[in-house]
């Protein structure tokens, strides 16, 4: 995600937002930029550039910026390359405003048509720069924050921004809405940041925002209002948290957060590819046109690790709505193989880094072959994303963590956009079916959340299961895959030997492990091969095999079977994968920690592999 630092007082903003952004730094990004007043010259005076913070820092060291009022901020690309021009601030025509936020503006490019029509002259690609156009046409003979009010009126979508003007030099406006805003409560000076660690070195007094609330700060007073500029109760808190603790929002790893996050990442996802007026799915920067996705005449998946899992649960997701052949890859496997693709064939290429070397060899590989190449992506102006001819971003804001999960539940979700976006295309299902997967999806977030809530029953499974030697992790159906991810997640950050297989195959030799030092986790929804894994399970428990299952609310016959039960929501089988994999994340995570590793930064692992 961005990173919002604002300052006004009677320090030098300069080093205080330069600190800010440091702070910041944990969230990804890849541009830096910071915008102050200048009073002798009444100008706004900006350094931006891509890359790291300490490029920005060297830059400032060259060509230092006086002033105490200012903003700034980190880049985490959604519209637009990440180079000079699309990183924040962003200034209006007359350099009189700027603005650094954090978000996406759906709607971005309808107002921007507009205010080009009102002769607004854009020189970036983002959307944030139609938000500061926005302010400058309304900011006529009132305030800055009336003229704020007036241009957020007109977004849809989410935006934390910060503002200042060169006209009333002594106010720093923030808002917030859809995207988190904290205001830092000074002595003779306030602050704006995305984040409490960007606050943490100056005060540990601070005011959360909420939702659809504007701060109009001065150096000695501080006013928050709704967008209609009703003043609201202020709610001052002290944070206890130190600067390490507060970079992870108070959790204890970033995996932690990164799991706790995945709710919200597939609710915004779901209100950002899902038309508003009716039951169609859009792709802002597919580039790959509906009549080319007609043509195609069979799909190829490629993909590493967590992603390649995502890749085999979409086999089963675009044959069962799209009837279209589909074959997963592994990418290593792939670029060595002189695969059997051409033309005619869709490959989607899932990588949450986009700098996956194999992943890249396979493409390069299909290309040569003439295959349309869609990239499903998390980090915008990644190497993939640039070599293929359409994207699909999973804009699941920066994943810190090795282990991958909120990345891995969002190429799922993405996956079941698009394949209801080509089933359409394809005619091969109808409205009242397309409806209801559509609302199924939308249910989702909160049955994830219901899992998330029952993290103590699973911690404690895990305190019981921790020691165990090896695991394995049983599946049938679309769940297989998850069975494959549940292992992977467990193997890299606890070192424990644990393999994902379908648990039909268990009869051909699997079934020889089992004895009572084995623990075997079973995904056994409600589904159509519930009765098969009922008859695994009791394979294995004949055999005193120590069972983890995965089960539906309400099933009792389980129990029969193992009181080491995780309950999940009942869902439909097909949106199933969305829900099996937040309790093996979890029992990963819970036993890593039990174990004492290093959750975020497991031995020998690195978050992408960009070499062979
Ligand atoms: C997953 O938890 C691992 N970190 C790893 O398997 C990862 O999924 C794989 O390296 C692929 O990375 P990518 O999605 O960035 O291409």
């Amino acid at each position: 995600m961005c990173g919002i630092v604002g300052y006004i007082g009677d320090k030098l903003a300069q080093p205080i937002l330069l600190n800010g952004l440091k702070r910041l730094e944990y969230r990804g990004y890849d541009s830096a930029g910071m915008v102050t007043y200048l009073p002798v010259k009444n100008s706004l005076s900006i350094r931006k550039l891509p890359g790291k913070v300490r490029v920005l820092e060297a830059l400032l060291k060259k060509k230092p910026l006086s002033g105490n009022l200012g903003i700034s901020h980190t880049r985490w690309s959604t519209h637009g390359e990440p180079n000079q021009v699309n990183a924040h601030p962003h200034l209006d025509c007359k350099n009189e405003i700027a603005i650094v936020h954090n978000g996406i503006i759906e709607n971005y490019a309808v107002l921007k048509a507009q205010l080009i029509k009102e002769k607004h002259k854009f020189i970036s690609q983002t959307d944030t720069e139609v938000i500061v156009h926005l302010i400058e046409k309304f900011y006529k003979d009132c305030s800055l924050e009336n003229a704020v009010r007036q241009a957020i009126s007109k977004l849809e979508g989410s935006f934390a921004i910060g503002v200042i003007s060169r006209r009333e030099p002594d106010k720093l406006i923030g808002v917030r809405c859809g995207s988190p805003l904290i205001v830092g409560v000074g002595k003779d000076e306030n602050f704006l940041a995305s984040d409490v660690p960007a606050l943490l070195d100056a005060t540990k007094e601070v005011i959360f925002l909420e939702e659809n609330e504007m701060a109009v700060l001065s150096k000695d007073k501080i006013e928050i209002t709704s967008f209609s500029g009703v003043p609201v109760k202020m709610s001052p808190v002290t944070v206890s948290w130190d600067v390490s603790q507060a970079q992870k929002g108070g959790f204890t790893h970033f995996m932690l957060k990164e799991i706790n996050e995945q709710p919200a990442v597939l609710e915004n996802m779901l209100n950002q590819r899902i038309l508003k007026d009716r039951p169609e799915v859009f792709f802002d920067q597919l580039k790959i046109s509906r009549e080319e996705i007609f043509a195609v005449k069979n799909i190829t998946v490629v993909a590493c690790g967590t992603a390649y899992h995502a890749g085999l649960c979409g086999k089963y997701i675009l044959e069962e709505l799209c009837k279209i052949s589909v074959s997963v890859d592994l990418s290593s496997e792939f670029r060595y193989r002189n695969p059997l693709v051409d033309k005619d064939t869709l490959i989607i290429a899932i990588s949450q880094s986009g700098e996956t070397a194999d992943t890249l060899a396979a493409v390069r590989e299909a290309k040569k072959k003439e295959a349309k190449i869609l990239a499903v992506c998390n980090v915008l102006g990644s190497s993939l994303t640039r070599e293929a001819d359409g994207v699909i971003y999973t804009n699941a804001g920066p994943e810190i963590g090795v282990a991958s999960t909120k990345a891995y539940t969002a190429q799922l979700s993405v996956l079941y956009l698009l394949a209801i976006y080509i089933a359409d295309i394809r005619k091969t299902l109808d409205t009242n079916t397309k409806i209801g997967l559509i609302n199924t999806l939308k249910t989702i977030p909160r049955l994830q959340e219901k899992i998330l809530k029952n993290q103590k029953e699973i911690t404690a499974i895990a305190q019981r299961h921790h020691h165990f030697g090896s695991f394995l992790f049983l599946g049938r159906h679309i769940n297989f895959p998850s069975a494959l991810e549940g292992a992977l997640k467990l193997k890299e950050i606890s070192y424990i030997p644990a393999e994902g297989y379908a648990a039909g195959e268990m009869k051909h030799g699997p079934i020889a492990l089992i004895d009572e030092y084995r623990a075997v986790v079973c995904v056994a929804p409600h589904s159509k091969v519930y009765e098969k894994m009922i008859s695994n399970i009791q394979e294995i428990h004949s055999r005193r095999g120590k069972i983890i299952a995965i089960a539906s609310e309400g099933d009792e016959k389980i129990k029969e079977l193992t009181r080491e039960v995780i309950y999940i929501p009942q869902v439909d089988e097909l949106f199933s994968p969305l829900i099996t994999v937040l309790p093996m994340q979890l029992l990963a995570y819970d036993i890593s920690v039990k174990r004492g590793c290093d959750v975020d930064q497991p031995r020998n692992l690195a978050k992408s592999v960009t070499v062979e």
